[in-house]
């Protein structure tokens, strides 16, 4: 453990020079502060996953998998099925942590649980296959150059790309959604998550030559822009297509409050997919969709001054109503989502590399508050609780009445890939392998 007092002042500096210095001059700022602040996380990540892997090994051998996803009641570890939309976190957080400590250990068990999920290369029962494949085979083959990882990932967006229609111009999230209205039901739902499934085709196109799934990915990220960004740079959760007309039907939310609101984490999922977009397509115009999804949620007024936000930026407001059916109608108190911090958190970093001062500095002067945030002790759990989970803290979906402030296994992924981010940046290093 590092002196926290020592360090807090430290950081009080770093950040004081980061927000009154230009992006470029915050390179060459002292590297020993995040070093030891990314040190300390790091190292005690490696700590907790090593707690938890005793746990999750007990039933490695399910035959769907049991990946670590969240805790129960009593603090106990709950896992799913390799099918639901998780599992490659788990697998990624063991790549996150082998990166950072080169501890073969960990890299055995990230093999082993990355080649469990082998025969999702070829499923196409749901969007979430950039989330399943990209955290655990993409950072495998990142960290490996193992060839055939590359293969797997390719074939897995060959699995994707089955749910686009190029009609809709998007990619088919779910088969079916039940509005909370209880009024409807829609079979082309397209959910603001979905963004993030893009870095898979992304990908994809690059190691195989075939530039089809990167023509998916950008003709979906263009209808999402059209469609699923409000002109003030917030975002609707869900937006329903008419299959046979290509139109929109339905603008509503599953996981936020109210259609009309804001659900914090479907807002971080944008922030970090359009940065991600522009990553792989230079195109001005993801650029501005980016800063805008950004400037909405670092300027919101209703966002807490720790920078971990409510789970929805709207809720009980005037204006807002949540659909008849949905749980939202009815929890107090405003729970927090630790996972969307920590998405953002790890976006605005690298958003902070394609733009100037003084908003580069800006950017990562909100993100490093964020992991600041994250690593204290109200959010970062201590050894032995929280199932081992790194961060506490966190929402799943209120309308679901499921997963209410609890530990989430894509919380801890997206706090560890920040804090990679962090050091990178202080160290001068490209995040990204050209
Ligand atoms: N992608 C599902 C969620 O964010 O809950």
């Amino acid at each position: 453990m590092y002196q926290k007092k020592k360090i807090t002042f430290a950081f009080g500096l770093f950040l004081l020079l980061l927000s009154c210095t230009s992006g470029k001059q915050v390179q060459s700022l002292p590297q020993d502060v995040p070093d030891r602040f990314v040190k300390d996380n790091m190292e005690y990540a490696g700590v907790m996953l090593k707690l938890q892997l005793a746990d999750a090994n007990q039933k490695f051998s399910t035959p769907q998998g049991a990946y670590p996803r969240t805790a129960d009641k009593k603090g106990k570890l709950v896992t799913t099925s390799m099918y639901d939309w998780t599992p490659g976190f788990f697998p990624g957080n063991l790549w996150y942590a082998y990166e950072y400590s080169k501890d073969e250990a960990l890299k055995k068990e990230a093999l082993r649980w990355t080649e469990k999920m082998e025969p999702l290369k070829n499923f196409t029962e749901h969007h979430d296959l950039g989330f399943m494949m990209y955290c655990s085979y993409g950072n495998a083959y990142r960290l490996t150059h193992n060839a055939a990882y590359k293969e797997i990932l390719v074939q897995s967006a060959r699995s994707l790309a089955t749910r686009f229609d190029p009609k809709v111009g998007s990619i088919k999230s779910w088969n079916r959604f039940a509005s909370w209205h209880g009024d409807k039901t829609y079979y082309y739902p397209v959910i603001v998550d979905n963004l993030m499934n893009l870095e898979l085709l992304f990908f994809a196109s690059e190691a195989s030559g075939d530039p089809l799934f990167k023509n998916i990915a950008i003709t979906h990220a263009l209808n999402a822009m059209k469609n699923q960004v409000r002109p003030d740079y917030s975002i609707y959760h869900v937006v329903a297509y008419d299959t046979a007309s290509s139109r929109v039907v339905g603008r509503e939310t599953a996981q936020g409050y109210a259609d009309n609101s804001t659900w914090a984490r479907g807002q971080a999922w944008a922030i970090y997919g359009f940065t991600m977009i522009y990553r792989f397509t230079k195109d001005p115009q993801f650029l501005k969709t980016a800063e805008g999804l950004a400037d909405y949620y670092i300027n919101n007024k209703n966002l807490p001054a720790d920078k971990i936000p409510y789970w929805d930026f709207n809720i009980g407001q005037p204006g807002y109503t949540p659909g008849v059916k949905s749980n939202a109608r009815n929890v107090k108190p405003p729970y927090r989502d630790a996972s969307a911090a920590a998405i953002t958190a790890s976006a605005l970093l690298e958003l902070s590399g394609y733009v100037p001062a003084p908003k580069a500095g800006q950017y990562r002067q909100f993100s490093v508050a964020t992991l600041q945030s994250l690593a204290e002790p109200q959010y970062r759990a201590k050894e032995h609780t929280n199932a081992n989970f790194i961060l506490m803290h966190s929402v799943g979906s209120i309308p679901h009445n499921n997963e209410i402030d609890v530990p989430l296994v894509y919380a801890d992924y997206y706090f560890l890939e920040a804090l990679l981010r962090y050091r990178k940046i202080a160290r001068n290093e490209k995040l990204f392998e050209e």
